[in-house]
């Protein structure tokens, strides 16, 4: 089974926890786009969901797939959030935000009763942090943002380089307006701390560090499904 296809078994796995009726988050990367497939599939079978998409890229598959979206403005609370991940670890602390969505991502899924991550194995690690971390970031003071991020990582014994992240060698803006420094910390041991410091600092929008928000994680590897909590 290549990557891909552990993808679709995850994505598909997940579809069994939808139920008609839900509202629903969904998520950004290309697992989650395998969800919306089969979603959409199901969709046109006579399910009714109504899904709120954690970017404009997933919104637009959505509606090209003929999947109902709306908004967290008119839909504040959800029955369930579906989405990928760049890192699980074993308490199912991630990191997220290598499709650069982490902003919304989080906002849905803490909007959400509950967040399902559908990975295929090589996302599973002992320790968070071998993915360089994402960090959203206010244009404005870009550069002192760095420089104070920098500083509350060594204070916790971090290191390593932090890089504006680019595309098509323009700055990279998230669909917030906002730019994602990519951090190679390496293993971030005490996740909590660099999230409280990161968050002490006023450029810093929002991280990839999602703690204690999974509630199961469907990850599809050689010897079939697994289904894991925390
Ligand atoms: C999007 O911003 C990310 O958080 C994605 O969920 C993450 O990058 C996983 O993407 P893939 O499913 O493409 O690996």
């Amino acid at each position: 089974m290549d990557a891909t296809t552990r993808k679709i078994e995850a994505a598909r796995a997940a579809l069994a926890y939808v139920e008609d009726g839900m509202r629903l988050g969904i998520g950004t990367g290309s697992t989650a786009e395998e969800f919306v497939r089969l979603l959409a599939e199901k969709v046109a079978d006579g399910l009714s969901v109504t899904g709120v998409p954690t970017s404009e890229r997933t919104a637009r598959l959505c509606l090209d797939l003929g999947v109902k979206i709306s908004s967290l403005d008119e839909l504040p609370e959800l029955d369930l959030a579906i989405d990928g991940a760049d890192e699980i670890d074993p308490a199912l602390n991630l990191i997220k935000g290598g499709g650069g969505a982490l902003l919304r991502e989080k906002i849905v899924a803490t909007a959400s009763k509950k967040l399902i991550v559908i990975a295929d194995e090589s996302k599973k690690v002992e320790c968070l942090g071998a993915f360089p971390l994402p960090i959203e970031v206010n244009r404005f003071g870009l550069a002192s943002t760095r420089l104070a991020i920098e500083a509350a990582a060594a204070r916790l014994g971090l290191t390593g380089s932090i890089d504006l992240r680019s595309s098509r060698d323009e700055p990279f803006v998230t669909d917030g307006g906002h730019m994602i420094l990519d951090a190679s910390f390496g293993r971030i041991p005490d996740s909590r701390a660099l999230s409280t410091a990161l968050f002490a600092i006023p450029g810093v929008v929002e991280h990839g560090l999602f703690l204690g928000l999974t509630t199961i994680a469907i990850v599809a590897g050689e010897g079939g499904i697994e289904t894991l909590r925390p």
